[in-house]
């Protein structure tokens, strides 16, 4: 049994009509700061995805108390990170829904203290968690609850799970999957599962430089985490799967500047070069030969998973890479499924974020969920009292994604 299954789901919740619901949220969500000094919501993505299952409680007579985090606090009160602008566009969606504040503003959540727990589930009856992107975090709101109240997923949460459950399970073939972003070190356990159930893995971002690295070219001044070398000389020598970039847009890394975001201040001279970086200079975006091939691969898939975006494409000159993959995404007839952070924010940069099948409110949970199954939320969740007294029969089953579902 795939441990994506048997999560218990808002229909196996006995009655809530008025009965207390605590609901867990991710509703972590940029902020602009006003011309007062306050600051508003400045994508309510998050919050709009919880409404189904807001909704569903309230039409069904709860009383909903949400709770959420906000940035990383660490700890301790910061107004910088108040959830205060998230309640007013809240209310604006859902009057009625109380909203705690900050739960990280207590250490008691990354500790995942009992006392925490305690306070959360006071006066409570059942427990929702509808937050998938803190899903792989073990703190106090997201497993403490269901150990202690009848549970059950909300629908984003469970639609989550179902479409990530698809990939890892039965996904179109052929299946590709088109990783970058800037860090290895996080990556490479979901890299050796995508290069092991992809027909196709291709790696773009600065990573792709100690893929290149480990295969003997130069890199210049581009960043190599040389702990790593070994690792991806394994993932390559999989057989044809891993596509590496064949070409880069690169400028140069002047005063010493070895960091991606050092250069990208630089400005001046821009060139493509191959797969040999020129010393002293620093790749900032795939070229145009990696991204027309990365393209050509995409256009035939029956999957598709992308995360991370090819280059620093906030720049107009290293945002080809990235705008190239963007569309082909956007135009494959396969199924298409973007993993929540920078690769999302890439796809709205470019006006595409509507045109993808799934987009993913996790970027690191749905990266952890591809690379082990299963996560301590939802692990929690069928742990919870209410699946272990009703079996939780109406479970998420990975099911055959369909377009637009
Ligand atoms: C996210 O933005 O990916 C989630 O809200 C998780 O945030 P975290 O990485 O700070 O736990």
């Amino acid at each position: 049994m795939s441990p994506c299954t048997h999560l218990p789901l808002l229909d196996d919740l006995p009655d809530v009509a008025g009965k207390n619901v605590l609901l867990r949220v991710d509703f972590n969500t940029p902020l602009h700061q006003v011309e007062s000094g306050g600051w508003e919501v400045e994508d309510d993505y998050r919050i709009r995805m919880a409404m189904p299952t807001i909704q569903w409680l309230l039409d069904h007579g709860a009383e909903v108390t949400a709770c959420s985090h906000l940035g990383r606090p660490h700890g301790e009160v910061d107004p910088r990170y108040s959830l205060e602008p998230v309640r007013e566009r809240l209310v604006a969606l859902a009057p009625g829904v109380r909203l705690l504040e900050n739960v990280r503003f207590d250490p008691g959540e990354e500790e995942c203290s009992q006392a925490l727990v305690d306070r959360l589930i006071e006066g409570q009856d059942f427990f929702v968690n509808d937050a998938f992107g803190v899903a792989h975090r073990k703190h106090a709101s997201v497993v403490g609850p269901p150990s202690r109240l009848p549970s059950a997923a909300g629908r984003l949460l469970a639609r989550e799970v179902e479409v990530i459950g698809s990939l890892l399970e039965h996904p179109s073939r052929p299946f590709v999957a088109i990783v970058g972003g800037a860090k290895i070190a996080g990556k490479l356990g979901v890299l050796r599962t995508l290069a092991s159930k992809a027909e196709v893995l291709m790696v773009g971002g600065a990573m792709a430089f100690t893929f290149l690295a480990a295969l003997g070219h130069d890199v210049g001044e581009s960043l190599v985490d040389l702990d790593h070398l070994d690792s991806c000389r394994d993932l390559i020598d999989l057989g044809g799967r891993v596509m590496v970039p064949e070409d880069f847009i690169a400028v140069p890394a002047q005063h010493g500047v070895t960091r991606l975001e050092d250069g990208f201040a630089q400005g001046g001279e821009v060139k493509v070069v191959g797969r040999d970086i020129p010393p002293g200079w620093i790749g900032m975006d795939i070229g145009p030969k990696t991204a027309s091939s990365f393209a050509d691969e995409l256009a035939g898939a029956g999957t598709v998973f992308w995360n991370g975006p090819m280059g620093a494409f906030e720049d107009e000159r290293f945002e080809k890479g990235s705008r190239t993959i963007a569309e082909a995404v956007s135009r494959c007839g396969g199924f298409t499924v973007v993993g929540g952070g920078d690769s999302v924010c890439a796809l709205d940069h470019f006006g595409l974020g509507a045109t993808v099948d799934f987009v993913s409110t996790g970027g690191g949970a749905s990266l952890d969920l591809l690379e082990h199954g299963d996560l301590p939320g939802l692990a929690a969740l069928r742990n919870s009292p209410l699946c272990a007294g009703r079996g939780a029969q109406g479970g998420v089953s990975p099911s055959v994604a369909t377009r637009h579902g």
